[in-house]
């Protein structure tokens, strides 16, 4: 989701980007890295693959850190070998969401989930590289991956009225093209260490939810319901709001907004944006 609006946000910048599939690059292939790397030198890696199944590492948590640290080990050694920069995109999941002022990078991490514990373990690893940035962001939806926005459409159109969606789990959505030009200018301002970007304003997954409905003109209800009435493998943080001060203090700019972003979404996702109730 995030790799593919990155490449095409790059490629407009006239920058030269070489993007690999999972096809073409494993990750966790200590060989592959290498030969990859070497042949490309490139000025900067971002690495955007990760296990991002949630509740699926709760029980594949080795399997899951193989990736979303492993292989980040082997990105910061191939770095280092070719003097690149190596940009570790990160969550919010590192947070347990017990504070209720938003995340600063240097608060203290305690994950609540396997998913989180492998993306920590991962921030360890890229932070070995020595030019990295590690860059937390939030609730992604980008038109090439599955994501909540999705989600909504998929209940929608299977007639599911009200739609029940949790309010008591607080953070920031990000549109994933505004992610990819965070990400661009980071690296020109030629940020390291920990950086957090979320788009501006926060939201409810129920809030989130009724923005979706209401960009689809859709006449469907809305209910609030709580974390408890909808239990999931995997605990998430109930408040993971990203403070996003220091992306501004080293870019001079403020983050675009997710309601925004939600409406360009929903303008260029090939769905039919008006539901009828059923
Ligand atoms: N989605 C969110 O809400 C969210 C929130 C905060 C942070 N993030 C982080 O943002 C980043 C991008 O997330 P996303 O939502 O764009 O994820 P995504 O759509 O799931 O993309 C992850 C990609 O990684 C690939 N991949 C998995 N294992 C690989 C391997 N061994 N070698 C090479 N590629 C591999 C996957 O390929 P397959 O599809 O073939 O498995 C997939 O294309 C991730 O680091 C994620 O942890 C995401």
């Amino acid at each position: 989701m995030l790799a593919t609006d990155l490449r095409e946000a790059l490629e407009r910048r006239g920058d030269t980007v070489i993007a690999r599939s999972r096809a073409e690059l494993d990750v966790t292939s200590v060989r592959l890295v290498r030969h990859c790397v070497a042949e490309a030198k490139p000025d900067v890696i971002v690495n955007c693959a990760a296990w991002t199944r949630v509740d699926d590492a709760e029980k594949n948590e080795a399997a899951a850190a193989a990736i979303n640290s492993g292989a980040v080990e082997l990105l910061a050694g191939a770095a280092d070998e070719t003097g690149a920069k190596l940009v570790q995109i990160s969550t919010d999941f590192v947070f347990d969401g017990t504070k209720r002022t938003p995340y600063e990078p240097d608060d203290p991490t305690n994950p609540l989930s396997a998913y989180g514990r492998t993306k920590l373990l991962g921030e360890i690893a890229a932070a070995h590289a020595t030019h990295h940035l590690i860059l937390r962001t939030s609730w992604l939806f980008g038109v090439h991956g599955n994501n909540f926005v999705e989600a909504m459409k998929r209940q929608l159109a299977r007639g599911v009225d009200p739609l029940r969606i949790v309010a008591d789990q607080r953070g920031r959505p990000t549109f994933t093209p505004h992610l990819a030009d965070a990400i661009r200018r980071l690296v020109d301002a030629g940020a390291e260490g920990i950086v957090h970007y979320a788009d501006s304003g926060d939201a409810t997954w129920f809030a989130f939810a009724s923005a979706i409905v209401a960009g689809l003109n859709s006449l469907t209800g809305v209910t609030p319901i709580t974390t408890a009435d909808y239990p999931t493998p995997a605990t998430r943080p109930a408040y993971s709001v990203l403070s996003t001060a220091r992306y501004t203090q080293l870019t001079g700019a403020e983050p675009e907004s997710w309601r925004e972003g939600l409406l360009d979404y929903l303008r260029t996702s090939d769905t039919p944006h008006s539901l009828p109730r059923p």
